[in-house]
């Protein structure tokens, strides 16, 4: 679908998230042919700076981080044209008559208000634009993590938002829901007849969902220490990961039916009590170790960092849905900063057969398992068993490799060029509703207190490692490892 013309104006335009994914974002779908020639670009900041410092700025920061296709003076040239830089003070209604001005009045174009600024800023974004009557009925707001730090400060974010615009105009953001292979997962969940009939507790006897990043916490101290691994990564990023895999099937693709069928799902999980918290419950935080060969500090020795800081870098959990699809069958969840590799990725793994009719036993047999990679390939890997050529019967694991890249050459889209397209368009069925941000925090609120009022500390792990041994006796005692560990050694 084409889009119409519009003005997407990023606040916090100066900021990383602009300079490292927005632009280049939108540099790519230019270059794509995408945006509408008169569409503009404008870059609040509150820096008094001028157009031609600011598209400096824009080169020097933002351009490094364009990968492909590689960067034109025309194209360069042609991006550049659409941006615009404002300075003001966000949270000075009266500061606001530049981006009045800059804003173009037909009523008809579509305007998109970016939050790329920290949450406490936001309702009053929203309420200095309602007081300058630049919310038009074609406008809409991207809202960017972190969407508030428990469920009070969740609710008053949708509460004051919602004042200004209506929920179908909200459109906030879980860059995981971009990812194409999170895409890909309702693609193979609903266009196949192959796994819905096996998708239920019968035939699944467990999944693991990890997120695991070499990367330490980098300049972002101020913010990660405040925040941690379960507010960071897996109030967002892992739960919405669990519901496009445990959700029922939607009626359609449409916005609704999709965020339905996942609040679904996060109302299902089963809520911790300070008992089963600690049993089912990891926290760690990383020393000092190597990292693809190089020596890395300690979390509490990385700049910035609180000498004591008891800040979990890594979490991993042991979650419940307690419906009739999922009673009983455990959702391990993981994440964690400075570990053993980057990657992200889901396996569900399947029930073992009942019974052997070869000459090995049964426990001979590696149960089934499909293996939903997000990064850094995509893909999708089912592991069977066949019989080794040759004589007799002999059976051994084997692999069918579904590899995307190799399997569509058409161009990727980044998380955010798609997401970004998608607002544009107005379509928000890979945006979170704002009760579904709510469940999310629901659920994990009473870790958040538990780990508040509790002062004990997270547990040490080397950097560069899976983690602590307590997520791999957590899993353990279910008889089960983490995939990595069931890998047989190279
Ligand atoms: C962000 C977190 O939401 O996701 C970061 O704030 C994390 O801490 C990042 O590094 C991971 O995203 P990706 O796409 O690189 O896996």
């Amino acid at each position: 679908m084409a889009l119409t013309d519009f003005d997407l104006v990023l606040f916090g335009g100066s900021g990383d998230l602009a300079m490292r994914k927005l632009l280049p974002a939108m540099y790519a779908r230019d270059v794509a042919n995408d945006l509408p020639p008169t569409s503009r670009i404008i870059c609040v900041g509150r820096q008094d700076c001028c157009q031609e410092d600011f598209l400096k700025t824009v080169e020097a920061t933002s351009r490094p981080h364009i990968k492909a296709p590689a960067v034109t003076p025309a194209a360069w040239a042609k991006f550049t044209a659409r941006i615009v830089y404002v300075s003001l003070n966000a949270t000075d209604a009266g500061s606001y008559a530049p981006l009045v001005e800059a804003l173009r009045g037909d009523p008809a174009l579509t305007r998109v208000y970016y939050l790329a600024t920290p949450p406490h800023l936001f309702a009053q974004i929203c309420d200095n634009l309602a007081a300058n009557e630049l919310v038009t009925p074609n406008s809409r707001v991207v809202l960017e993590k972190p969407l508030g730090r428990d469920l009070a400060s969740a609710k008053q974010i949708n509460a004051e938002v919602g004042k200004v615009f209506a929920e179908s105009q909200i459109y906030r953001i879980d860059h995981y829901l971009g990812k194409e292979t999170v895409q890909n997962l309702l693609a193979l969940r609903f266009g196949n007849i192959l796994f819905e009939p096996l998708w239920r507790r019968e035939w699944i006897s467990d999944v693991q969902i990890t997120i695991a990043e070499k990367l330490g916490v980098g300049n972002r101290m101020g913010y990660y220490d405040t925040s941690g691994a379960l507010r960071d990564m897996l109030q967002n990023h892992l739960l919405q990961l669990l519901c496009i895999v445990a959700m029922e099937p939607p009626t359609s693709i449409a916005p609704d039916a999709v965020r339905d069928a996942k609040l679904q799902v996060l109302r299902s999980l089963k809520k911790f009590t300070p008992t089963t918290l600690a049993q089912n419950i990891v926290r760690g935080q990383y020393r000092a170790g190597h990292v693809d060969g190089q020596a890395v500090p300690s979390y509490r020795d990385e700049p910035d960092a609180p000498e004591h800081s008891r800040t979990e870098t890594f979490v991993a959990m042991k979650a419940e849905i307690d419906t009739w699809r999922w009673a009983g069958v455990p959702f391990y969840l993981r994440t964690g900063k400075r570990m053993a590799d980057s990657l992200a990725e889901i396996v569900v793994r399947f029930k073992q057969i009942p019974h052997s009719i070869f000459n090995q036993p049964t426990s001979s047999f590696q149960p089934n398992s499909l293996v939903i990679r997000l990064q850094p390939d995509e893909g999708l890997r089912m592991n069977l068993m066949a019989k080794t050529p040759g004589d007799g019967m002999r059976l051994k694991p084997a692999e069918l490799e579904l590899d995307f890249r190799e399997s569509f050459k058409s161009p990727r889209m980044d998380a955010y060029e798609r997401l970004l397209l998608d607002v544009l368009r107005g379509q928000l069925t890979l945006f979170m509703r704002g009760d579904e941000l709510e469940a999310a925090w629901e659920w994990v609120e009473p870790i958040l207190t538990n780990w508040e009022q509790d002062d004990s500390m997270p547990i040490p792990y080397t950097a560069g490692t899976w983690g602590p041994a307590a997520a791999s006796a957590l899993i353990g005692r279910d008889g089960l490892q983490w995939r990595e560990e069931a890998l047989p050694e190279d």
